[in-house]
């Protein structure tokens, strides 16, 4: 096996957030608390999950950052952006996912964290309107202003790594065109401020030009371009994305290999939402909605692979509404209609109803991601990473691939993939030789 070399996670992580909205602060409050004894971080695996090694008679199950050496919850300084003003306390509130008795133990930490100006055009997110914007006369200088904020941030923090994590708003729908097919033609469309360039683009350009692994907790498609792969290559940055799985979604990839598992079919599969918080204002905007739709709609077809079993799935209706409904706020509701099918075709459904906390769900995808994708950095690991798509619901993969939604696989990747870089067997649940 080859050995893989990494670095000490010694020194200070700068964590970058473009987009200072529920779910950052939600993250970074609750590794504040963390920090202070005041909560548990449940839900991330960096801090709680064992792993197994070597064979199940020699029980070693060792805590995943006691086989490979993580960052410390400790070390991680925060810097954000936001066309709002409010510090990382006001946007806490504001939100309303976290009680204010426990935003308030945090709030001088919280009120010390200031947002930068945001690099933001509403024609890229046409619900939001903030004046907390910087002024350039085109996307590069835009570009350098990030690059600028990040070195400012490193500097005055005397930070060693970063690591950057869009959560930022969702943006209308882009396709990749020919601007973004190569660093030159990115670079040129910078200068020439074209169309097709969004914000979170230019956050990742310049995430990727100064050496900081970048990964994108929504659905546009900021990193997820040709030219984006070839750059993080050329720079030896790891990237990650794209949309965090969280609610629905993630109800969806354990669900649906589980059925298939058993050769269920599946008529049809209906999901609605409600939510009320500024997320599910955005996404009220058709432009919006169609970014989170395709990326909502693509996990089945994979997962349940029509082409193989044409009888069991290709004819499922697969359909997906989001419902801006401000009562709710953070506390979503997502119910699932399921049409299955079993011996001889005989009819059955499956009905969910889900009273998740989107915010609550997504932090610790943060959390997870940043120490990850520092250690990645750390292992010399770049471009795409795709041992990470357990935490996306569109996971980016090399071209040629198809991307791998089952939760279960992706688990066993991202495990796999700690194993080796720790110099430990892969595990493949094969068990034979127990017997033989
Ligand atoms: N919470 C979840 O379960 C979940 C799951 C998957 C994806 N997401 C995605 O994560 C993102 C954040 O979600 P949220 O609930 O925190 O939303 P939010 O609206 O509370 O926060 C987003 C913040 O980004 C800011 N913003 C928008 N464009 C920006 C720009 N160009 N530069 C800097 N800031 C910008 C907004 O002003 C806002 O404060 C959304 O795109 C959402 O779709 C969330």
């Amino acid at each position: 096996m080859r050995e893989i070399k990494i670095q000490p996670a010694k020194g200070k992580l700068g964590v970058l957030l473009p987009g200072l909205g529920a779910v950052s602060t939600t993250f970074i409050a609750g590794v504040l608390a963390v920090r202070k004894g005041l909560a548990k971080p449940f839900g991330s695996l960096t801090q709680l999950n064992h792993i197994r090694l070597g064979r199940r008679d020699e029980n070693r199950n060792p805590l995943i950052k006691e086989l490979i050496a993580l960052s410390d919850m400790n070390d991680l300084y925060f810097a954000a952006w936001d066309l709002f003003e409010d510090n990382a306390y006001e946007s806490a509130v504001n939100a309303g996912v976290l009680e204010l008795s426990l935003l308030d133990q945090l709030k001088d930490e919280l009120s010390a964290i200031k947002p930068f100006k945001a690099v933001f055009e509403k024609k890229y997110v046409k619900r939001l309107d903030g004046s907390y914007v910087k002024k350039y006369s085109n996307k590069y200088e835009a570009y350098e202003a990030l690059r600028e904020d990040i070195r400012n941030f490193k500097k005055a923090n005397n930070l060693d790594r970063m690591i950057m994590v869009w959560s930022g708003s969702t943006e209308i729908f882009l396709k990749a065109s020919e601007v973004h097919k190569t660093i030159e033609s990115f670079e040129k469309g910078l200068r020439e401020n074209h169309p097709d360039i969004a914000p979170s683009m230019i956050y990742a350009w310049a995430a990727i030009a100064e050496g900081v692994a970048y990964a994108n907790g929504a659905p546009n498609l900021s990193a997820d371009l040709p030219a984006m792969y070839q750059f993080a290559d050329k720079m030896n940055v790891p990237l990650a994305g794209k949309d965090f799985k969280t609610g629905q979604t993630l109800m969806k990839t354990i669900l649906a290999p589980g059925l298939k598992a058993r050769m269920l079919g599946i008529g049809g599969w209906f999901s609605t939402n409600i939510l009320g918080n500024r997320d599910g204002e955005v996404l009220d905007d058709p432009g919006s909605f169609k970014t989170k739709e395709e990326s909502k709609l693509s996990v089945l077809e994979q997962i349940l692979q029509p082409q193989l079993y044409p009888d069991l799935y290709k004819d499922l209706y697969h359909k997906v509404r989001i419902n801006y409904y401000p009562p709710r706020k953070d506390n979503k509701e997502g119910w699932d209609n399921i049409d299955i099918f079993g011996w001889l075709g005989y009819p059955m459904q499956i009905k969910i109803d889900f009273l998740c906390r989107d915010s609550i769900l997504a932090a610790p995808i943060i959390l997870d991601l940043v120490l990850f994708l520092d250690l990645a950095q750390r292992a010399k690991f770049k471009g795409i990473q795709e041992w990470l798509s357990f935490y996306f619901k569109s996971p980016i993969y090399a071209p040629g691939l198809y991307p791998e939604h089952d939760l279960f696989i992706q688990l066993m990747k991202l495990k796999n993939t700690l194993r080796v870089m720790a110099g430990e067997q892969e595990i493949t649940h094969l068990g034979l030789d127990y017997y033989i």
